[in-house]
């Protein structure tokens, strides 16, 4: 049976910074609520340092939450190294380094077999292997028994972030939390890795909590839009309405910050084009 939702219940995390004998607490996430559903995608948008990879560290469990709960199908599992590796097999991320998020000594390979050992301990080292080319090829890096042998300074960037994604879904993840997956990649090939996020997404029926700071890529990616300032969600909804009637001050300044809001229907249609030739 496999989980449907992944919920954030007033996530608060505070930092506590200390500079000589001084020490300030920051408020990093402020009350933040939230439910991510089985096949949609949540967009989580906001300017550098309101607090989105802290939320993405505590849905990893990276972090612990100064209060506040996290729920897979309404049950909370608590922060032992079981309850973590149990839940960490519904619950993958993306990170945003696509070069430091591979070990730069292991093999391709290693990377898949690990989390798919860890999670299907019953499986015989051909299904493992067998399992580990069946993901290269979901992300299409093909031919899958070349990506295998390779080690991460063989690929590109967005090659490494493809193996990233297998290795999300090595343990039959439900959810994913992609933490700006695409900012570090040439522009050519964003829409690319984001496509096959959201095929990827579609064949299994994925949550995905998308972050980034792309209001466009946001739109076309994303059912819902929330948008995070300074640690407080000020603003939420469908990704159209959110984007095309802000009601939030912040939210216009964002939206200032990008194109023009009137051009972002024209620039999802660029979007759509793009990714028509692919
Ligand atoms: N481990 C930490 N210790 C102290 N402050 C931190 C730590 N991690 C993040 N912060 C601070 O929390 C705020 C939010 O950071 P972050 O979640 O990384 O934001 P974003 O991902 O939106 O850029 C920033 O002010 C950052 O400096
Ligand atoms: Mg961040």
């Amino acid at each position: 049976m496999s989980v449907t939702t992944l919920e954030a219940r007033n996530l608060v995390k505070d930092f506590h910074l200390r500079s000589g004998f001084k020490t300030s607490i920051l408020h990093a996430v402020k009350d933040v609520s939230f439910t991510i559903e089985a096949g949609k995608t949540v967009a989580l948008v906001g300017e550098s340092g309101s607090g989105k990879s802290t939320i993405a560290r505590m849905l990893m469990k990276l972090e612990t939450p100064t209060s506040g709960q996290i729920l897979l199908d309404g049950q909370e599992s608590g922060m032992s190294g079981r309850a973590v590796e149990a839940y960490r097999s519904q619950v993958q991320m993306v990170f945003q380094d696509p070069f430091a998020s591979l070990n730069p000594f292991h093999t391709i390979f290693h990377h898949l077999e690990r989390p798919i050992r860890l999670h299907h301990p019953k499986l015989s080292t051909a299904q493992v292997r067998e399992r580990a080319l069946e993901l290269l090829e979901r992300v299409r890096l093909t031919p899958a028994e070349s990506f295998a042998e390779r080690r991460p300074h063989e690929l590109s960037g967005g090659q490494r972030q493809r193996v990233a994604i297998a290795r999300a879904l090595a343990p039959g993840a439900r959810f994913i939390v992609a933490d700006e997956p695409v900012s570090m990649l040439d522009v050519s090939i964003r829409l690319g890795v984001l496509n096959l996020l959201a095929d990827l997404q579609r064949e299994d029926d994925l949550g995905v909590l998308y972050i980034t700071h792309d209001l466009a890529t946001a739109r076309h990616f994303s059912d819902e839009i929330m948008v995070l300032y300074k640690g407080d969600v000020v603003e939420r909804g469908p990704a159209d309405d959110v984007i095309l009637n802000p009601q939030h001050e912040y939210t216009r300044t964002l939206l200032g910050a990008a194109p023009e809001p009137e051009n972002l229907g024209r620039l999802r249609d660029e979007v759509r084009a793009e990714l028509a030739g692919l």
